[in-house]
């Protein structure tokens, strides 16, 4: 399938990125599955790896990898991870399988971020895949009030917790004019952990696959 080809071309597209005494940190996701099912070409490389999510955890592990605790290891030198939308100026939103407060925390923490999507991910303006946002439980219904307010519809993703013990919130029909005035502004609000845009703090390089290879765009 053509997705898959694409997503399997970005992600062996990022190994090239991995240098000597690499301290890794692993996005979530089925792009980054087919990372990970690559990561022993460039095992040699990498001193530590660090995860977004318990399922990247069992695979790297599965993969043969040791997973580190981000406070262990200081600043990661990449950060590797797929994105639900990513624009062509390197915003991204993320957290379609709920792992969006630890993928940002890693981002955060990392000195450079890796973006590997098929082609279908790229949008001239995020918000038509719903935006993910993870509440503290008590504070669904306020903030469900308050993203109304901003002009979304707020769903209870159902038979979801996540692993900080919290809840999602996808907010629908934003039109993310703004992302990175919106995601401080949703941050702002009580309750709110975190939220899926990703623009405070762009990615560093997109690797867009292709059928037959990977389009780079670098952020200078
Ligand atoms: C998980 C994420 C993923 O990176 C995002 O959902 C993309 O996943 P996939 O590579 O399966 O399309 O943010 O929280």
């Amino acid at each position: 399938m053509k997705q898959n080809q694409e997503k399997e071309n970005a992600a062996l597209a990022a190994l090239d990125y991995i240098q000597h005494e690499c301290i890794l940190g692993v996005g979530s996701g089925s792009t980054v599955t087919i990372l990970i099912q690559n990561l022993n070409k460039v095992k040699h490389k990498i001193k530590a790896s660090v995860s977004s999510s318990e399922d990247t955890t069992n695979k790297l592990k599965q993969a043969g990898f040791e997973v580190d605790e981000l406070s262990n290891v200081g600043s990661p030198d990449l950060y590797i991870d797929g994105a639900d939308e990513v624009t062509r100026n390197f915003y991204m939103t993320k957290g379609g399988g709920g792992a969006l407060t630890r993928e940002k925390i890693l981002a955060a923490a990392s000195k450079k971020i890796i973006c590997i999507v098929d082609s279908s991910k790229i949008v001239d303006v995020l918000g038509k895949y719903p935006l993910p946002i993870e509440v503290i439980p008590m504070a669904k219904s306020y903030i469900s009030r308050e993203m109304i307010r901003l002009g979304g519809q707020p769903e209870l993703r159902q038979n979801f917790v996540t692993e900080n013990g919290n809840l999602i919130l996808d907010i629908h029909n934003l039109t993310i004019i703004d992302p990175p005035q919106l995601e401080k502004q949703i941050n702002n609000i009580a309750g709110v952990v975190t939220n899926g845009i990703f623009a405070i703090k762009p990615a560093d390089v997109i690797l867009i696959g292709q059928s037959n290879g990977v389009n780079t765009l670098e952020n200078q």
